[in-house]
Formats: structure tokens, C-alpha cells, sequence
């Protein structure tokens, strides 16, 4: 398989950049990452290499989540998932800040380190520390056999297959997905109710289907790149679970098109970084149809009292936005996974519109494995 892998993922199959074709993909990596793992019978997942029994599940009393960058981020959504399904506290933490601040490692926490690459030197010093202070250490990561993956005790493949691009697109998106399985493994073993994983087993189902549905509406997207690409700077808002997709979006957005982007809480906006709206300033907000959209309503409310403008993401047209994408439903816990795909379009063709060097972006290495 390492052979055919090597052979597809260098071949552009039609497509300008890597960057295009790896967000195309990610209709094929997501049914990839579900692949041989449901079990309807149990409504759970099964995953093999998690080498974690269910007496060791049930002992766990907090998650800590490590990576850097895009990976981080997939942590920030791989808490919530966890918080949510399993109800065990979960937080993520930049890998490169947990391993200088001398942790206090607990014998009752799952670490989990989150990589595409699988060798990311901060990612990894944060494993060696913790498995010399005797933590046990988890990866959820992309590349089969990479250091992350042999240093640490068990995980989850997050079968994205080769991520070119030095941009992560599909292999941000999997890893969430891998975060769900994950969470829907605890979740089940713990309280989570037989209704509840087919519920969000039926959701996980649909994820490919209404990835490609967000795919076709590219061309709006372009056009909305186009009205965009010559902000000053961009202001990324969501709350709780639109939150990790604002700072990937922005992310995104700095990254390939060298557009100056901010990511807030929406609830922050207010203590600070409204000062910054002005229409020439405008604002991308992830409103996902969950108990706090109408709170979300609120805050665009305050930015068009700015006279800022505004570009929802959400699941029905916003009237106070100026424009909307608008995404499929599926169950609220895996609303990030799919509301950050049309802002990977969104930064594609910002960077395109400005001619940018999309598939090497200046300064930017694919994984850093250095200090
Ligand atoms: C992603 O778009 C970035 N290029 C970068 O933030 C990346 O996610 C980070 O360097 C971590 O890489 P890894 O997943 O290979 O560990």
C-alpha cells in the first residue's frame, strides 16, 4: 500500500495546486477514516490500536491534548468532542508551551499527542517528557510509523493519506473526525446512551455526502474570496464549538494568502478587539444552529453597529450578515468538522485572487523538526 500511496499522492489529478486536490479528497479520506470502525451492534467504534482496555477508560479522570498549529486546533475540537460524548474535562494545549513549563504530569490523565506528520520536535519532546514522568500517551496521527506514532503507548490513524500541501486541509478535517470515533469509544464505554451513538454514528455516516455537497458550492465561495482578499485584516468569531474553526480559519487564511487575520471568542469581542472593526476590517463568523445562536446573533448585531462586514458560516442565511455560506446539518457535536471546509476554499482562493504561492507559502515548512 506504501507504494500505491506514493504513486497517487504526487500526481496532481487535474488540479493546479496540492492544495486544491487535498481538499477535493476529503470526501474519499473521511469514508477513509470511518472505514472497518463503526460497530452498529455496540453503537460505538471499534479501534484497534488504541491499546487502551475499558477498565483503563473508565479510570480516566482528565484528557490533555498536545500538538502544534493546525494539529493543536484539532485538539481544541478533540476536547469538546470528549467533554461532550464522554464527559471526562478536556482541554488541549500547544505541545510547544506544555513541554517548557515543567508540567505536573497525573497518573490519572490520558495524554494525547495530535500530528499529521508524526514529527513535529515540540510534539515529540512533549511525548518524551511525558513517558519519562510515566503518563500515559496516546497519538492520534497521520503518518503510519513516524516517531510520534512509535514513541507513543497506542492511537488512532487518522488515514488522511499524503498531505502535500504544506497547508493542512484533509488532514485537519480527519483528525476531527478521529477525535469523534475517539470520543464516541469513551463516551460508550462510560455513559453515553445506546440513542445517543447512533445518533452521532448516524451523523459521522452522512459527514462525506455533505462534504461534497459544501465542496460544490465552490464557485460562490470564489466569488466571496474575490470581495474579501483586499481587507486589511480578518476577524475570525465563534463560540464554543465555532471557536476551534475561527482560529483554524484564520490560520488557514494567514498561512496561504498572507492576509492578517484574528481569531476571538465571540463573547471576547467586546473586551477588546471590537475596537478593530471598521468595514475595511471585516468579519468571518461561525454560526453554527445550536442554543447559542441567538447569542451569536447578538454579537453581529454590535459589529454592524461598527459598520464592519460580515461573512456568516452558518446553517440558514443570516439577515445581519452581508453574506452567507450556508452548510449542511448534521448533529450539533460535529458542526466543526464540516463548518471549517468552505473556510478552506475561503483561504484557497483569497491566496489565488493575491497570486500567492499557495502549495509553499514563504517561511513555512511542512513539519518542523527542529527546536
Ligand atoms: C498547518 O496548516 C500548518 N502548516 C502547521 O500549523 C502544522 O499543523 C503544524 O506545524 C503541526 O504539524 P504536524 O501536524 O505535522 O505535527
Amino acid at each position: 500500500t506504501t507504494v500505491e500511496w506514493e504513486a497517487e499522492s504526487y500526481d496532481m489529478g487535474g488540479h493546479d495546486t496540492y492544495m486544491h486536490k487535498e481538499i477535493h479528497e476529503q470526501v474519499d479520506a473521511v469514508d477513509r477514516v470511518l472505514r472497518g470502525r463503526i460497530d452498529d451492534r455496540f453503537s460505538t467504534v471499534r479501534l484497534g490500536g488504541l491499546n487502551l482496555d475499558a477498565r483503563e477508560a473508565r479510570g480516566v479522570r482528565r484528557v490533555k491534548i498536545l500538538g502544534c498549529g493546525s494539529a493543536y486546533h484539532t485538539g481544541l475540537i478533540g476536547a469538546q468532542l470528549i467533554e461532550e460524548l464522554a464527559r471526562i474535562p478536556a482541554d488541549a494545549e500547544p505541545a510547544s508551551e506544555f513541554r517548557y513549563r515543567n508540567p505536573v504530569v497525573d497518573p490519572d490523565t490520558l495524554y494525547i499527542a495530535v500530528s499529521q506528520s508524526g514529527e513535529t520536535y515540540d510534539t515529540l519532546a512533549a511525548v518524551q517528557e511525558l513517558k519519562r514522568k510515566g503518563a500515559r500517551v496516546l497519538g492520534v496521527v497521520n503518518v503510519v510509523g513516524s516517531a510520534i506514532a512509535r514513541e507513543t503507548d497506542g492511537g488512532v490513524y487518522v488515514h488522511a493519506g499524503p498531505e502535500v500541501c504544506v497547508v493542512s486541509t484533509k488532514c485537519f478535517t480527519n483528525t476531527a473526525v478521529a477525535f469523534a470515533l475517539l470520543a464516541l469509544h469513551l463516551g460508550r464505554i462510560r455513559d453515553l446512551s445506546v440513542a445517543d451513538g447512533k445518533r452521532i454514528i448516524a451523523g459521522l455516516r452522512k459527514l462525506p455526502e455533505q462534504i461534497a455537497e459544501v465542496l460544490s458550492g465552490e464557485e460562490e465561495i470564489k466569488k466571496l474570496a474575490a470581495e474579501y482578499a483586499n481587507a486589511k485584516s480578518m476577524m475570525f468569531v465563534g463560540r464554543v464549538r465555532g471557536y476551534p474553526v475561527a482560529r483554524e480559519a484564520s490560520l488557514k487564511l494567514k498561512e496561504v494568502s498572507y492576509v492578517h487575520a484574528e481569531a476571538y471568542p465571540a463573547s471576547e469581542l467586546k473586551h477588546g478587539p471590537l475596537a478593530l472593526i471598521e468595514p475595511e476590517v471585516p468579519t468571518v463568523a461561525v454560526l453554527p444552529d445550536d442554543d447559542l445562536l441567538e447569542k451569536n446573533r447578538a454579537t453581529l448585531e454590535e459589529i454592524k453597529a461598527r459598520s464592519g462586514r460580515i461573512l456568516a458560516v452558518a446553517h440558514r442565511e443570516q439577515e445581519k450578515a452581508d453574506h452567507t455560506i450556508v452548510v449542511p446539518r448534521n448533529e450539533v457535536e460535529l458542526d466543526p468538522i464540516l463548518m471549517g471546509i468552505p473556510l478552506q476554499l475561503l483561504a484557497y482562493h483569497t491566496a489565488l485572487a493575491l497570486g500567492r504561492d499557495i502549495d509553499k507559502p514563504r517561511n513555512l515548512a511542512k513539519s518542523v523538526t527542529v527546536e
